[in-house]
């Protein structure tokens, strides 16, 4: 029996992070899309990790703990990664929140029964939580806290009606969810945090970087502070400090990185973009 790494979402943030936890250990790639998995493992195999691959719906409970169970049989489950996610551009506002938000509740949930001592779990959320204003006490207690299957009922969630808004409030409520979920699993002798990462290029990016769209991209890339968008690769680095031995007194934490982009937002170069995100 070996440690377990879980990735759910084998896309570019996803591989970057398994990729510095899932040395000597059984790395689980685990995505909606098999042949995402698939491809993920060829890559890391060739690489000489341990791999193995499952079909996983993270908007689905019973697919979730189809997946706590096949990760289960490698050994005990030490690292677990949620970077699964579809975008504002990619699904109406119900897939957003049921993917986005309920699915990581429900992943925060059943890994936060089988996580082992001395184990870590990364969610993967987003700078576009940060846009949102802040939000009145009962709906951050209510993100943070309602029980999972509830989640969705919300009504202050029901009055959404825009992609952006839903995927605001879903990443959002992904960083509160982490911060209450922190106490159980502290109770594992375990840690979990989030990450809230800028534009980051993978396939999906660079696609928009060069659509129709990719010009105003661009622009608000080159006024942001690091003048640039993000590579995978540094938000594997940020996760491998909060996953390792060095981590260990972070819990309940959200680290934005997104090149300053957000300060700017806020009281930069970047306002203009307040009017349109
Ligand atoms: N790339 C960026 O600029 C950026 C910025 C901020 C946040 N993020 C977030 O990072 C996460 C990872 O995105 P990425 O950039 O690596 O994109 P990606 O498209 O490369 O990876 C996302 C993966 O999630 C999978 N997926 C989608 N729905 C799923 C579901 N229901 N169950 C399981 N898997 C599912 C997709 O098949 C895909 O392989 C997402 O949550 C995204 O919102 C990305």
């Amino acid at each position: 029996m070996k440690d377990v790494v879980v990735l759910v979402g084998s896309g570019g943030i996803g591989q970057a992070i398994a990729r510095r936890v899932g040395a000597g250990r059984h790395v689980v790639l685990g995505d909606l899309r098999q042949e995402s998995a698939d491809s993920a493992a060829k890559i890391l195999e060739d690489a000489g990790f341990e791999v193995s691959t499952i079909a996983v719906d993270i908007s689905s409970r019973e697919s979730i703990l189809a997946l706590v169970e096949h990760a289960q049989k490698f050994g005990a489950v030490k690292n677990v990664i949620n970077a699964a996610g579809v975008s504002p551009s990619q699904a109406p506002v119900s897939a957003i929140l049921k993917v986005d938000l309920y699915g990581t509740a429900v992943f925060l949930e059943e890994f936060g029964k089988i996580i082992a001592d001395g184990g870590s779990g990364v969610i993967i959320s987003s700078q576009s939580g940060h846009r949102l204003p802040a939000l009145p006490e009962e709906q951050n207690t209510a993100l943070a806290t309602a029980p999972t299957e509830e989640l969705l009922n919300l009504p202050f969630l029901k009055e959404i009606t825009d992609t952006l808004r839903a995927y605001q409030y879903a990443k959002r409520g992904n960083c509160l969810r982490v911060m209450y979920e922190a106490s159980r699993w502290g109770k594992r002798g375990a840690t979990v945090n989030a990450i809230s990462p800028g534009v980051i290029i993978t396939p999906l990016a660079n696609d928009e970087l060069k659509g129709p769209r990719g010009e105003g991209y661009r622009k608000m890339l080159e006024a942001s502070p690091a003048g640039r968008a993000g590579c995978p690769d540094e938000v594997g680095d940020l996760a491998e400090f909060i996953m390792s031995s060095r981590g260990r007194f972070i819990s309940g934490a959200d680290f934005l990185i997104d090149g300053g982009t957000t300060a700017s937002y806020f009281y930069g170069d970047l306002q203009y973009l307040k009017k349109t995100h």
